[in-house]
């Protein structure tokens, strides 16, 4: 007999501004997710399936708070995919994803600029990335 499990997933982030909690708010309303935001406590986030990090960007690099996440999770971190709010919206924001992917040691990642204007709006980069979350 088959039997299916639901995924079990924690959104873990760190916003200065909101961006970043908008698109964690909006990932864990879709999936069902638990949402754990690293300015309250470092989650233990062990039985986890599946986990969704979000930082902002801040003079080319991601949050201390999530840099400290990672540096203490890296083992209970499996199947993770990495979120970022940041200005840029061109090359320069495919470099700097690309730099705290490689160092988070993270291969699926996507960025968001303007991301608090795209929550709902059908057919915007946050929406479409978050229909495929829930596919
Ligand atoms: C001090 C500071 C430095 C920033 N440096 C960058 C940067 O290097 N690259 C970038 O794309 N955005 C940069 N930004 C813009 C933020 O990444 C953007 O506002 C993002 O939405 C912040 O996420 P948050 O709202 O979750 O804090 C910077 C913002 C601040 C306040």
């Amino acid at each position: 007999m088959l039997r299916y499990t639901a995924m079990k997933r924690a959104v873990v982030f760190s916003s200065k501004l909101g961006s970043t909690r908008k698109i964690a708010e909006r990932i864990a309303e879709a999936t069902g997710a638990d949402l754990f935001d690293l300015a309250d406590a470092m989650p233990d986030v062990s039985g986890y399936d599946w986990i969704h990090l979000g930082t902002g960007i801040y003079a080319g690099g991601p949050s201390k708070r999530v840099r400290e996440f990672v540096d203490a999770n890296r083992e209970k971190m499996g199947r993770t995919s990495l979120f970022v709010a940041c200005m840029f919206d061109d090359e320069r924001g495919d470099k700097q994803l690309e730099k705290v992917a490689k160092e988070f040691g993270v291969a699926d990642a996507a960025y968001f600029n303007k991301s608090k204007k795209q929550v709902y709006v059908p057919g915007s980069k946050l929406e479409e990335y978050v229909s495929r979350l829930v596919e």
